[in-house]
């Protein structure tokens, strides 16, 4: 892929209105899907009014609180004088309706889970979707709600879409004026036909076709980069994680040659991941990579120390220290690339203003001291952690490397309990690869969210031959998440854990004890440090 579309993919846009929803994200990620371009906004900020000038659509999310209480968020103005389609869901619903006449009220009953709409009245929103069909004929749809207040009177000029046994008004439009509302989550998987119902609204009523895809991406932000350093010269760090890789690709294929990586390898990596990261851009795609070994420096400042947090602390400030040095060294550089992405564009902006909408700018990430003078290019800027995924299936990168579990920037140094020394890392990189190998093998790795060993620095009595023997302990952890802020532990088959738990004890020497960690989060962490 070199250069690519010239129509702007930008040029249609949704304007996604955030009411405080834990849902907001799915909902924009779920419109990109679609192959719309999306932002969000909270409801209040201002500049969401200039966005909606220039957007095809606007939904408003849902949310916890209460339109019936004084002083809630509320529907601004612009959102019914833009002229587009709209579309309020739950809270936003709510909110609309309210809004423009209509009433809501607390509900005697909390409806939360599994419910079944029942289609009243044919619309352009579910034309003919359905789940199921009732005696009378009617379009069933299962969808999932999650609400305590309710529409109770329809605004004026609104007509009922759909129903349940509990919410009349599970569905409301003004088909003339193009707003819909929805009581229930569209966004969440458990609405069967959500991505459907979405995708009526974003393509049949608010007219957007679906030109948001990765290979337009990926030419989108070549021309962009292209544009934005010119002949200039552009370093990145390179971990071998999923952004940094994708942005060294997306660099590569812009400039080539102007790009340069520098991949600090810490030694504290998994089993051949430092010669993998090698193999695949400096061998395969020829982008320059320095690669500093830096494994001795990392183990000599770690020594002593068992303390989590001083560990991490010192594995950062010598990553910035090495990463300085070699940067201080490409003359000509005057950019530095950082895969910072979308979820942390607007983490950023909620941490500084409480609200998620994009103004600040990640300001250098990598630390890097402001004499060295270089601006940031950012090229995932916009992007949601698996749009970037399909970015790298697109650039040809390793399916391997693009959809692996996530791993710490510290590495091992937090997956060692305590000191960190090479004999433990040596073990437990061994021990890990040999878990993750069998999760693939039996087709689990993609089942679970994230997998790895832990090292446990006590020893434990095994018989082995002869003999008995003292050897290191090791723990097993896999978790299953959607945001990583709650986890259950997988429940992994016992024929299977077995199975890794005696290939571990027999291929590796010092390890006589596998133990499988059976402790969700809350109150657990994923990590054990
Ligand atoms: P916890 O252990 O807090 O982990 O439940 C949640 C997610 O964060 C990852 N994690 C880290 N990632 N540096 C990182 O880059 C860290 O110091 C760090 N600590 C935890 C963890 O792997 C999990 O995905």
């Amino acid at each position: 892929m070199s250069s690519s579309n010239n129509a702007d993919i930008h040029s249609q846009r949704i304007l996604i209105l955030d009411y405080g929803s834990q849902y907001t994200q799915l909902i924009a990620r779920r419109v990109r899907e679609i192959g719309v371009y999306c932002e969000i906004f909270s409801w209040d900020f201002p500049d969401a009014e200039n966005f909606a000038k220039t957007a095809q659509g606007i939904i408003l999310s849902g949310g916890p609180e209460s339109t019936t209480k004084q002083d809630t968020p509320h529907v601004p103005d612009y959102v019914l004088t833009a002229d587009v389609p709209v579309l309020g869901i739950c809270y936003g619903m709510q909110a609309l309706a309210k809004k423009l006449g209509g009433e809501v009220s607390e509900s005697s009953q909390r409806e939360f889970g599994f419910a079944q709409v029942t289609v009243k009245r044919a619309s352009k929103l579910f034309s003919d979707l359905q789940d199921d069909k009732n005696e009378d004929n009617q379009q069933l749809l299962d969808v999932w709600m999650s609400h305590g207040d309710k529409v109770t009177l329809l605004p004026e000029g609104f007509v009922t879409l759909a129903s349940t046994g509990n919410a009349k008004y599970a569905a409301i439009a003004n088909e003339g004026k193009n707003i819909y509302g929805l009581q229930f989550h569209p966004e969440v998987t458990h609405t069967k036909k959500g991505e459907e119902i979405l995708r009526s609204f974003l393509l049949d009523i608010c007219g957007c076709d679906a030109s948001w895809t990765a290979g337009n991406i990926a030419g989108d932000i070549i021309d962009r980069v292209r544009s934005q350093v010119g002949t200039e010269h552009v370093i990145l760090g390179l971990s071998g994680g999923v952004d940094s890789s994708v942005v060294a690709a997306l660099l590569h294929e812009a400039i080539g040659e102007q790009l340069t990586c520098i991949f600090v390898d810490n030694g504290l990596l998994r089993l051949h991941e430092g010669d993998q990261v090698m193999e695949t851009f400096a061998k395969h795609m020829g982008v320059k990579v320095i690669r500093v070994k830096a494994e001795d420096h990392f183990l000599s400042t770690l020594n002593g120390i068992d303390d989590p947090e001083l560990k991490r602390k010192k594995i950062g400030n010598l990553f910035i220290e090495i990463f300085e040095k070699e940067a201080r060294k490409i003359k000509d550089a005057r950019w530095l690339a950082q895969g910072t992405i979308y979820p942390d564009v607007i983490e950023s902006a909620a941490a500084t203003t409480g609200k998620a909408h994009l103004i600040k700018s990640h300001h250098n990430v990598g630390g890097l001291p402001d004499d060295m003078e270089l601006s940031l290019v950012e090229p995932l800027r916009e992007l949601f952690k698996d749009e970037v995924r399909r970015l790298g299936d697109e650039l040809g990168l390793p399916y391997e490397m693009i959809h692996r579990h996530p791993f710490p920037g510290p590495g091992l140094g937090v997956r060692i309990l305590g000191e960190v020394k090479k004999e433990y890392a040596d073990i437990l990189r061994r021990a890990d690869h040999i878990f993750i190998e069998e999760l693939r093998g039996h087709d689990l790795y993609n089942q679970v969210s994230q997998a790895f060993t832990v090292f446990l620095p006590v020893k434990s009595v095994g018989v082995m031959g002869d003999g008995r023997k003292y050897q290191y302990v090791v723990a097993l952890r896999a978790v299953e998440t959607i945001d990583f802020m709650t986890a259950r532990w997988a429940h992994l088959p016992y024929d299977f854990l077995d199975l890794v738990s005696r290939r571990i004890i027999n291929e590796i020497n010092g390890i006589s004890r596998v133990a499988y960690d059976i402790s969700g989060k809350p109150p657990a962490t994923i990590e054990w440090e």
